[in-house]
């Protein structure tokens, strides 16, 4: 299948990311946001980041404008009437991304695909809220997503084989290394992601070092581009949290559970750099 047209659902750090991606290798991109002010914010920021681009020289101003050109806002869910994928990241709630899917529906063409950006919830379970189980994939991508190469595919139960190759390769166009990853909490990445930056935590709580000196450690000693605390600032510990109660409730392991501390900051609203204070100050 040749996909033409791209719509993402959602356009916060993740979703803007993701159609910012899309629209500069190229894709006629349709973001849809639930009201104008996120709209005007998600485009804001993916302009911006383009600008920041050309200014380091990465791209020139024409591939700034090309991407612009491709890409457009809406609230609408009948603008991406005409959408050959469609890539949700919104909320992590299976009854919002449901509502969401259930509204496209009857809108979109019978071959649309369905992707979802999700980092943690089952997506043999978020397919079976649609009426296209085998066409629907999960497509994970890494914050800042058009920095990071990554990009899991996941094949649900009910995944089929064409579905998940044409999703395999349009990863591809999009200038990304997919991999292959299984539908279970936490896909590969967060599978080894997550215990280890619990398990910071609960170094640091009983004493092994500061967080300063645990992220020296991890980016000066074993070559990190960022240490636990950073990482956890970045991706947001509220985030974090979330992940690490979805991949125990399935496993039932005390490696994904979650420690008191960052329970803690997230009861507190230290979420991380979106809150202004996470481990560090921003
Ligand atoms: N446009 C184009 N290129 C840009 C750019 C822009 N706006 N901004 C930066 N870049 C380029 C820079 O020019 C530089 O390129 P170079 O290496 O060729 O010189 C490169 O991107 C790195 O930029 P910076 O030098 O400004 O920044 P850093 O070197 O500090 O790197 C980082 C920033 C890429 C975020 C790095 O710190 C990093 O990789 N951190 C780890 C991020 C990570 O682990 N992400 C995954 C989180 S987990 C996740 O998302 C999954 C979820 O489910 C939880």
């Amino acid at each position: 299948m040749e996909f033409r047209t791209v719509g993402v659902l959602g356009c916060g750090l993740m979703g803007a990311g993701i159609a910012q991606v899309c629209a500069q290798s190229g894709y006629r991109t349709i973001v849809r946001e639930v009201d104008d002010a996120l709209v005007s914010a998600g485009l804001g920021r993916i302009e911006k980041f383009l600008a920041v681009g050309v200014k380091r020289g990465k791209l020139t101003a024409e591939d700034k404008a090309h991407a612009l050109a491709n890409l457009s806002g809406s609230i609408r869910f009948e603008d991406l009437a005409g959408c050959d994928i469609i890539i949700e990241a919104i909320v992590e709630n299976v009854e919002a991304k449901r509502q969401a899917f259930t509204t496209l529906e009857p809108i979109i063409g019978r071959d649309t695909i369905f992707a979802s950006n999700t980092s943690s919830l089952c997506i043999t379970e978020l397919a079976s809220t649609t009426k296209r189980v085998d066409r629907f994939v999960g497509l994970h991508f890494f914050s800042p997503v058009p920095l990071m190469k990554l990009v899991e595919v996941i094949r649900g139960l009910t995944t089929s084989v064409e579905t998940y190759n044409d999703v395999f390769e349009f990863a591809k166009s999009l200038g990304k290394e997919p991999v292959t990853a299984p539908d279970r909490p936490g896909f590969i990445a967060n599978r080894l992601l997550i215990p280890y930056l619990l398990d910071a935590v609960r170094a640091h709580e009983s004493g092994l070092g500061t967080i300063e000196d645990i992220d020296k450690t991890m980016t000066l000693g074993c070559g990190h581009p960022m240490g636990p605390f950073t990482l956890l600032d970045f991706v947001g510990l509220d985030t974090t949290y979330y992940i690490a109660n979805i991949m125990y409730a399935e496993f039932r392991d005390p490696v994904y559970a979650p420690p008191p501390l960052l329970k803690r900051m997230v009861l507190a609203g230290r979420y991380g750099r979106k809150s202004g204070r996470g481990f560090y100050t921003y």
